[in-house]
């Protein structure tokens, strides 16, 4: 494909990161591994240099990014009242899939960064690529995930060149992240504290560290969960086809199948590699049953792979919401719109 900016994807060596120093100096865009999910890297300092990322993405310019950086000192220089519980947090967590919304340090930050915001979240990804980019840099680094507005994140150098060939100039290519879904987002400048993008890191981890946390299943199921974080009421995490959730149930799954078959459409199913033996036109296993983490770390992979084929409709297998399987839930809903198979 001719492109009018083929490019570039390198594995992660010594010359390699001089190269996306020197292209992150330049106000060029630099995607790189994290341990959740690849990043579209801009020095965050420079307004002209972060506006290349909402353009390479498609993305809407009241949707704030992710300062990274590559030590927990740096964080004095870029926010202010930074709140004891950010300090016990960052001790626990950092680095780690955790960022934290602080009061932005006034005058750092490319206004495009907070969107207008006076907050601004600050995280330090656990990836050695990331660390190692980052800590030579110095300097911090705005960063959203590096998937056209709307796909899902991506979680190989692969999907960050299907999405944006010809937009970006460097990819730093760290192989398959971890984790594989984007981090939790907490916001520590209201009264109490709220998750606003649930993640790796849960309620369950954070409370006994710093006391009441809005948005823990709790407060959900009280009614008084937190506000979503700005990015959280777009359409998110979609493959082209629509998608439907449904539960993992061998026969349900199958006769769901069958009937939307019989009316003409193509299937693809998305679900543990349990069950691969279905009739669906396509399968991509995601994890394993009962194992929420294997399914976190391929899900995108998989809604992606959905992309590839024929199918005019995909099934999603939920899973349980203990641990990471609240975050695994909460981005299968968003990319089903919301909508079951026979609920
Ligand atoms: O795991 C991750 O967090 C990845 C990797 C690359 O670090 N990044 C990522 O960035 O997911 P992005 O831009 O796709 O998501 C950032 C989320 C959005 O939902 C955004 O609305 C929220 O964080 N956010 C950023 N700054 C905020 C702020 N000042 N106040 C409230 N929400 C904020
Ligand atoms: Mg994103």
């Amino acid at each position: 494909m001719i492109t009018e900016k083929a490019v570039l994807t390198e594995k992660a060596g010594e010359e390699q990161y001089d190269r996306a120093v020197r292209l992150l100096h330049e106000g060029e865009l630099v995607a790189f591994p994290t341990e959740t999910v690849y990043g579209l890297g801009a020095l965050a300092t420079s307004e002209e240099a972060v506006r290349k990322i909402y353009e390479a993405k498609g993305r809407p310019s009241d949707n704030p990014l992710i300062a990274h950086v590559g030590t927990a000192e740096e964080v004095s220089e870029y926010a202010c009242d930074v709140p004891e519980k950010a300090r016990i947090l960052m001790d626990a967590f950092w680095p780690g899939p955790l960022t934290l919304i602080l009061r932005a340090a006034p005058g750092v930050f490319a206004p495009s960064v907070t969107a207008g915001l006076d907050t601004v979240g600050l995280r330090m990804p656990d990836h050695p690529v990331a660390l190692k980019l980052l800590r030579r840099f110095g300097r911090p680094v705005a960063a959203p995930s590096a998937n056209t507005s709307g796909k899902p994140s991506p979680t190989s150098a692969d999907h960050v060149a299907t999405d944006l060939d010809g937009k970006i100039s460097y990819i730093l290519d760290g192989g398959r992240t971890g984790i594989g879904i984007e981090s939790t987002v907490l916001d520590l400048t209201s009264d109490i504290p709220a998750i606003l993008r649930p993640g790796a890191v849960t309620a369950d981890m954070l409370v006994p560290l710093i006391g009441p946390v809005n948005g823990s299943a709790e407060a959900s199921e009280a009614g008084t969960d937190a506000p979503r974080a700005p990015g959280m009421k777009y359409t998110h995490y979609s493959p082209d086809a629509p998608v439907f959730l449904i539960r993992p149930d061998r026969n349900r799954i199958g006769e769901a199948v069958r009937s939307l078959q019989e009316e003409g459409h193509r299937i693809a199913l998305v679900a543990p590699e349990e069950f691969g033996g279905s009739d669906a036109d396509w399968f991509f296993p995601a994890g394993r049953e009962g194992d929420p983490e294997s399914v976190s770390a391929d899900l995108y992979d998989a809604l992606r792979a959905c992309d590839r084929t024929g199918a005019d409709i995909i099934l999603a297998a939920s899973v349980g919401e203990e641990g990471i399987g609240r975050a695994v839930m909460n981005r299968l809903n968003k990319a089903a719109g919301g909508k079951w198979f026979g609920r």
